[in-house]
């Protein structure tokens, strides 16, 4: 009935939501102030991407799927999308949803993006087809899945550098789903905290690398070549893209019996800087040829860094990760459950991550100490227009 009663309401205020004024919260400054406080800062919600693609990523990040309910047709899914892109509108403007109980938490966006994600089973349910990556990821030797952290109809990922915040807006987007879907699983993950390193550094994972490198970066030719979807895609998803999600295990334990030469091995990069091991700075070109005193390469052929390079710009993927440590599992010895939600934007799930991962998955030293865990595939439609909402391509009449 809450659902209902919201859209009814969305018709009579489409056209008056947050909008892209930065600093819409009275008295909160729309950049960080000279102490850094950016609890006011706001990202764009209307535009042809949905935010999380390109935006800076927030510190704290919400990973939530959903199972559609039975019955759900094409219409009720675009009342429901029509609903969560008022939210999203709203709640990253820094505004309160609509019937928002706890208006206060939302007056503190932190750089708030939501971004939506559409699995194979919400395709097909709104067109009786999808695209052939659409599905769960051909079987890998290293997976070790669990049906908890994996697939799923919707996704939701909602980020800010305020764990609060993501709290309240993840609230507001699961109350208003209720009549068309239950949750599946939530994952949590972490970066650096605002204000803790100069805007724009790599971030760590726990291992303590320095992990995104060599990430093609929003903005440059090669992100959008690597990045978002094009003729070749279904009209619906031009200018999106897909999105994989693996929860891989970090074995910390084993990893404290490796010395630095033998972690710095794994993956071809120093840990003090992230340079390649064969030089010059973080954002330099690692030099695949380059060979030692003793004639070997410098970078292992089992390296993490090599295995994972992908000479085509086009191929690439961008990586958009998080790290996680939850308390370790009841009865294991472990000291903690830690790893990585490994994220991946690609134009296409099949031409770029699957060979990717099929390379990882024949040799790569990092393999020792990870295990995927878990494993979802969706399609990450364009962003939307004042007055249109997410999906429309796919879900209007
Ligand atoms: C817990 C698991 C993983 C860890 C700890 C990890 C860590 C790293 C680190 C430290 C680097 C070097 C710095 C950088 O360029 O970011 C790197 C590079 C990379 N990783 Fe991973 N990674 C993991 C899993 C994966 C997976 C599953 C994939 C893809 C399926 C992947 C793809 C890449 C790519 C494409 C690069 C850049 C290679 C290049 O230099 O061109 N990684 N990773």
């Amino acid at each position: 009935a809450g659902a209902a009663a919201g859209a009814g309401a969305l018709v009579g205020v489409a056209g008056g939501v947050g909008a892209e004024r930065a600093g819409a919260i009275p008295g909160a400054p729309a950049r960080p102030d000279d102490a850094g406080v950016n609890g006011g800062r706001v990202v764009p919600f209307y535009g042809p991407r949905q935010a999380a693609v390109t935006a800076r990523p927030g510190a704290f990040a919400s990973f939530v799927a959903l199972d559609l309910a039975r019955g759900v047709g094409r219409e009720r899914l675009a009342a429901w999308m029509k609903l969560i892109t008022d939210d999203a509108a709203r709640l990253t403007q820094g505004l309160p949803a609509l019937a928002d109980v706890e208006p206060e938490l939302a007056a503190t966006p932190a750089g708030l993006t939501i971004t939506v994600g559409f699995g194979g089973g919400f395709v097909e349910r709104a067109r009786g087809e999808r695209p052939t990556w659409l599905r769960p990821l051909p079987a890998f030797s290293i997976d070790r899945l669990e049906e908890a952290w994996s697939d799923g109809d919707v996704l939701f990922i909602v980020t800010a550098d305020e764990p609060g915040t993501v709290a309240h807006a993840l609230r507001m987007l699961l109350k208003d789903s209720r009549a068309f879907a239950t949750l599946r699983w939530r994952q949590d993950g972490f970066r650096r905290a605002y204000g803790s390193d100069p805007s724009g550094r790599t971030m760590r994972n726990l291992f303590g690398q320095v992990d995104g490198s060599a990430n093609p970066r929003p903005g440059a030719p090669d992100f959008d070549a690597a990045v978002i979807a094009g003729d070749e895609a279904p009209a619906w998803l031009r200018g999106g893209t897909s999105f994989v999600l693996r929860r891989i295990a970090m074995d910390l334990d084993g990893w404290d019996q490796v010395d630095r030469v033998g972690r710095e091995n794994a993956v071809g990069r120093t840990l003090d800087t992230g340079a390649p091991l064969t030089g010059g700075n973080e954002r330099d070109p690692l030099d695949l040829d380059a060979k030692g005193a003793n004639g070997l390469p410098v970078i292992s052929s089992v390296a993490h860094a090599r295995r994972a390079h992908v000479a085509d710009p086009a191929l690439r993927i961008v990586r958009f990760g998080y790290n996680y440590e939850e308390p370790p599992a009841p009865g294991s010895t472990a000291l903690s459950s830690t790893g990585l939600l490994f994220g991946a934007w690609q134009a296409d799930v099949d031409r770029q991550f699957v060979p990717l991962q099929r390379a990882l998955d024949e040799a790569d030293l990092l393999n020792v100490w990870t295990t995927p865990i878990g494993s979802a595939v969706f399609a990450i439609p364009p962003g939307c227009a004042r007055g249109g909402y997410l999906g429309e391509a796919l879900l209007g009449v």
